[in-house]
């Protein structure tokens, strides 16, 4: 078969594909038309892609729609609840943001520079860090897949309610939760060799009692030349907000020291 008749087949059966599979979300009207009002044909493919893929069986509505992301509830075949966090394509702002984190890391020595696949490697990026967060074992969410702009995880929290965020709650015990996180922040560092970058109190949930951090698009890799300055801020951040809940916590250089060589 001639190459263009082969490519125009391939449209033709992509098209079918999506237009079965608008039908199928059409079911569901309602989260049809939120998908629908924000985002691109590809960002629709890519879910449908998921729902083939059989890691989403449905899309629920949605958590929080950010500056730079949606975030889903959504549910898998099995019935578990998931994160599924969407990021827009369309913002370019942000794009040039992204650049700085992600040159210079050894996972992504060659990227695509064009703006759809510079979202994608973020989307990637925060998939991978979240796979180094799991197998050191930090409590964060658990990465299940990615496809171009779409990452699903684990959700926190308990039927379509997220876990209160950091700055939503009073602690119990505020002492031991800044020591809990300070363990975290270390076990990041040194199991998972992370800075995540972000850290404060909108990018923690509270849930068991636990932290949980996330959001780990920007994070690092301890050795990229980035990451020393943004753990600094990642600790400042942290123990201002600490001391304004009354914790006695230590001093911002004592504590960067521990992080980094402190025993895990
Ligand atoms: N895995 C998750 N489980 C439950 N809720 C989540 C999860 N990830 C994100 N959220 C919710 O979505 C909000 C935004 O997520 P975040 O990753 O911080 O995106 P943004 O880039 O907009 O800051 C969070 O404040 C939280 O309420
Ligand atoms: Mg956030």
């Amino acid at each position: 078969m001639p190459r263009r008749e082969r490519l125009e087949k391939k449209a033709e059966a992509m098209e079918r594909q999506y237009e079965e599979n608008s039908l199928m979300l059409n079911k569901d009207q309602e989260e049809f038309q939120v998908t629908e009002a924000v985002f691109d044909r590809p960002t629709l493919e890519g879910i449908y892609r998921l729902i083939h893929r059989k890691i989403i069986d449905k899309i629920k509505g949605v958590l929080k729609a950010g500056k730079e992301a949606s975030i889903y509830w959504g549910l898998d075949y099995d019935g578990r609840e998931l994160a599924i966090k969407i990021y827009y394509t369309s913002t370019s702002e942000f794009r040039k943001g992204m650049m700085k984190y992600i040159e210079g890391d050894p996972r992504f020595k060659r990227f695509r520079k064009d703006s759809k696949s510079i979202i994608y490697t973020w989307t990637q990026k925060e998939y991978s860090n979240l796979q180094l967060a799991e197998s050191a074992g930090i409590n964060a969410p658990r990465p299940i897949s990615f496809y171009r702009n779409i990452l699903v995880m684990s959700f926190i929290g308990l039927d379509g309610v997220p876990a209160p965020l950091l700055r939503e709650i009073s602690l119990e015990d505020p002492n031991q939760f800044y020591d809990q996180l300070t363990d975290e922040i270390r076990f990041l560092y040194q199991k998972a060799g992370l800075v995540h970058g972000d850290l404060s109190e909108y990018n923690i949930m509270v849930w068991e009692k636990k932290p949980v951090i996330f959001d780990f698009s920007q994070a690092m890799l301890k050795f990229h030349p980035l990451a020393e300055e943004l753990l600094r801020h990642d600790i400042e951040t942290i123990n201002s907000y600490f001391v304004k809940i009354g914790v006695n916590v230590y001093d911002n250089i004592a504590l960067m020291e521990w992080i980094k060589t402190g025993e895990a």
